[in-house]
């Protein structure tokens, strides 16, 4: 439906005549990491990062990026984590290509400092990418409204719409081609006693990055024709369960998510495997958990980490089954 845009009008759309003078030294932003119940996985435009199906997911609350960005005049510099990087750096060739889009001419020094490991898998370029667009807004006081942050944050990375707000989250997929329809938007649901926590399997970057694991999927993988009528069930399912609290169901539909995702990928040509032997290990002791009574789900992203899934009655347990487990309490 409609015609499509490139990258950079959509952006002169959202901005709708806003400028690029700044209201002040320096933008600062947090935005938190965000791990899809739901995932995304296939796009329908990758020029746009607009997705073939719907997702959803829960933010980590505290846990995330925190970027401040200052306009400069000779080249970027870039530190994360404390670290200058080197104009080399993937991270930097992947932010100056996103700023690129704003505007070529405007250089920046930029503060980076994540919770996560970044580029393992535990959806650092989603916080990361919101974090420099609340940034953005902040340094130049545009005050856009969460729809129109949700828009420019997936033209960074498609899942990093879903990080500009804090809750359960629903990346609305969008039928229409410019993409003015795909945003995130918060679900008024809350459930406190869910928890999320990550057992580290490696902090190594991932060997293929989403982008080009998604292409391949997508072009190569005969499962991938089963993924959006799995995407339609699964989210209606965890839709229930977050409305219900129903743990059984929103845990059982996540794990199943994940795993149904994760085959899209084997079944691709080369296999596109984000998988090591630890998680194998970790998923095996979570089912075998599960067989002995305690309430346990896991789910995978784009790198070998596992995120369980858990409710905060059930935390001693948990702790003791899974002593390396890092604790998140999203708010
Ligand atoms: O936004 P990207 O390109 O980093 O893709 C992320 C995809 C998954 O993390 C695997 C799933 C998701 O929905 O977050």
């Amino acid at each position: 439906m409609g015609c499509s845009l490139k990258p950079t009008e959509v952006i002169q759309s959202v901005l709708a005549g806003r400028t690029f003078q700044p209201a002040k030294a320096e933008g600062k932003a947090f935005a938190p990491v965000n791990i899809a119940l739901c995932k995304y996985w296939g796009k329908r435009d990758t020029a746009l990062n607009l997705p073939v199906t719907s997702s959803l997911s829960m933010s980590l609350g505290a846990i995330g990026a925190h970027t401040r960005i200052a306009p400069v005049d000779g080249p970027d510099q870039v530190w994360l984590n404390d670290e200058k990087l080197t104009d080399a750096d993937p991270f930097v060739s992947r932010l100056r290509a996103y700023l690129d889009l704003f505007d070529p001419a405007q250089h920046y020094t930029i503060h980076t400092a994540s919770d996560v490991p970044v580029a393992a898998g535990l959806a650092s370029s989603a916080s990361g990418f919101a974090a420099l667009v609340l940034a953005l807004d902040d340094l130049y006081g545009w005050s856009l409204d969460p729809t129109s942050l949700s828009i420019l944050a997936r033209l960074g990375s498609g899942s990093a719409c879903r990080s500009i707000y804090q809750g359960f989250v629903e990346w609305q997929a969008g039928e229409q081609a410019d993409g003015m329809d795909s945003y995130a938007v918060r679900l008024d649901a809350d459930w406190p006693a869910l928890r999320i926590g990550w057992i580290e399997c490696s902090s190594a970057p991932k060997p293929i990055g989403s982008r080009a694991g998604m292409k391949r999927t997508v072009e190569t993988s005969a499962l991938y024709a089963a993924w959006p009528d799995q995407v339609a069930r699964d989210l209606a399912a965890i839709k229930q369960a977050i409305a219900q609290h129903d743990f059984e169901a929103l845990g059982s539909a996540a794990e199943s998510n994940a795993l149904a995702m994760h085959a899209t990928m084997w079944a691709a040509r080369p296999p596109v495997s984000y998988w090591l032997p630890e998680t194998v290990v970790t998923l095996r002791a979570v089912w075998q958990a599960r067989e002995q009574g305690l309430p346990v789900y896991a789910t995978m992203d784009a790198g070998p980490n596992v995120k369980l899934l858990y409710l905060a009655d059930d935390r001693e347990r948990i702790r003791a089954a899974f002593p390396q487990l890092h604790e998140v309490s999203p708010a």
